[in-house]
């Protein structure tokens, strides 16, 4: 096996999105090459995705690691949270983001009731998302909460992504989607959530929505790797929502997000022109017609 990903100079084969890639062929990013970029003080991106077309084209991309997200539920599903995002439907929509790639590492989420209960309903769901679904890797929302579910988890041989500062299962507790870690007390909260994870396993951390400053030394104090989402550059990974960055979200985006295209009036502007081809009876024309 192939465990020691090349220098930061290599670049991927196809696309650049990632040094990380460099060295690596025929096979998966793991959680060890991502250890390992942090070793090296390599930054790396991670984008969600819901299917297998656009998980493909951020494969080939050269984007290293892949969630499918819970965020499904707004992003794919139609519902307003992702609270009511079920275990079939995590299920399903990974195995079509395992079946569009070939490189990146796939990290699927634990939706909301699906790990709470116990460290044993949180391992029968994880391992039905590896068994069936193929994924490399499972995501969990909660710091020191959560910390006994992934010690068995990691003890089991499940790699865990941790998910701490702002957590969207819990937009009915939090009363919304409000900053956290703001204020000594909820700052050290944070760090001890952070410790804690590391401590039980986790390969990673997500920290969401959570002040720059506080985020940035969360990562110092951490041996693996920090994902921020709103969290500030100080992070060793940045993970977007994918619909969010490239345009295709309805409405306001968070203050957090940069948005690389607009796909949403790309999209649009598509289906208008489609639409008025076939009234004028310009589409079809002769090259696309059988005789
Ligand atoms: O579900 C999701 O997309 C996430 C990211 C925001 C980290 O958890």
């Amino acid at each position: 096996m192939n465990a020691s990903p090349l220098s930061p100079a290599q670049t991927p084969s196809d696309g650049a999105g990632s040094t990380l890639y460099g060295g690596i062929t025929g096979r998966r990013v793991t959680v060890r090459d991502l250890a390992a970029a942090k070793q090296r003080g390599e930054r790396w991106a991670m984008l969600t995705a819901y299917d297998s077309l656009t998980a493909g084209v951020f494969d080939e991309a050269g984007i290293p690691v892949l969630l499918v997200g819970d965020s499904a539920g707004n992003c794919a599903l139609g519902y307003e949270t992702t609270v009511p995002v079920t275990m079939d439907e995590m299920t399903m929509l990974s195995a079509a983001v395992v079946r569009g790639t070939k490189r990146a590492l796939i990290v699927a989420d634990l939706p909301f009731g699906s790990y709470q209960e116990s460290p044993a309903q949180a391992l029968r769901n994880s391992a039905r998302l590896m068994k069936e679904a193929g994924v490399g890797a499972v995501k969990l929302e909660g710091g020191e909460r959560s910390a006994h579910a992934i010690e068995l988890l990691v003890e089991a041989g499940v790699p865990v992504m941790a998910h701490i500062g702002l957590t969207p299962q819990s937009v009915h507790a939090l009363g919304g989607y409000p900053v956290q870690g703001r204020g000594d007390e909820a700052a050290h909260k944070l760090l001890r959530d952070a410790k804690a994870v590391q401590q039980a396993g986790a390969f990673a951390v997500v920290l969401e929505a959570v002040p720059a400053e506080l985020a940035a030394q969360v990562t110092e104090s951490l041996t693996v790797p920090t994902v921020g989402i709103g969290a500030g550059a100080g992070c060793d990974a940045q993970v977007l929502v994918w619909t969010d960055m490239a345009g295709m979200t309805a409405g306001r985006v968070p203050k957090f997000v940069k948005q690389y295209a607009n796909l949403r009036a790309v999209l649009g502007d598509a289906a208008r022109e489609f639409a008025a081809d076939v009234s004028g009876g310009s589409f079809p024309a002769a090259e696309h017609t059988f005789h």
